[in-house]
């Protein structure tokens, strides 16, 4: 099989989408949509991931040290969309009547639909041009009861259904294409 080289790019490198949840300086919760997120290790797991320009997540983030990570699946994928097309400097960002929970060990907001969701502690904020990589210690994993059942993985990931990101659109767990970015957030609904 021939090969062609390119410049940099990451199509058909599919990626998991999480929603980053902090509080503001006022304490009110803010989400936004991250796809570039990846796993470290240091004696124990941790995260990596990088937050791009200035953006409010990035402040909180940097404020407070601590946020979450809640897993996109095909049930969330419209808010989820809307939280990354829609910057959190709009003051209404948040009134679409997310269902918000809370950390149990940090004090950080999740989305309580998420089935999975990573409490996160900055540890090293690593500048860049136009970008910041932060490392995170994991300091708990909140995940839903049914994914201790029997089902075998494959089911509990059939049923869960995460979604995945490449050349700008959203895909199914099963590979089917969910529509381009700025789509799925047509069906929510500003309350
Ligand atoms: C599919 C998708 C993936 C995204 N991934 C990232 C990412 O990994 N890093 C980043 O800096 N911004 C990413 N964004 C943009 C943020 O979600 C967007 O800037 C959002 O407004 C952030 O929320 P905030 O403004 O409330 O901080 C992504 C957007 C979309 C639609």
């Amino acid at each position: 099989m021939g090969k062609i080289s390119l410049k940099p790019y990451n199509d058909y490198c599919p990626q998991t989408l999480f929603l980053y949840g902090t509080y503001d300086e006022q304490g009110n919760p803010d989400f936004g949509l991250f796809c570039w997120f990846s796993y470290t290790w240091d004696k124990e797991m941790g995260v990596m991931c990088c937050i791009g320009g200035n953006k409010p997540t990035k402040d909180n983030i940097r404020r407070n040290k601590i946020f979450s990570a809640s897993l996109v699946t095909e049930e969330l994928l419209g808010i989820a969309d809307y939280l990354g097309n829609v910057s959190g400097t709009d003051p209404d960002k948040m009134k679409i009547g997310l269902d918000i929970g809370k950390g149990a060990v940090l004090d950080v907001p999740i989305i309580n639909d998420s089935p999975v969701a990573f409490e996160l502690e900055a540890t090293d904020f690593i500048e860049k041009e136009g970008s910041t990589v932060i490392l995170c210690k994991m300091r708990n994993v909140l995940q839903d009861e049914s994914l201790s059942s029997d089902e075998s993985f494959e089911q509990k990931l059939m049923r869960i259904a995460p979604v995945k990101t490449t050349c700008k659109h959203y895909f199914s767990y099963q590979g089917k294409d969910l529509g381009g970015w700025g789509e799925p957030m047509r069906s929510v609904i500003k309350k």
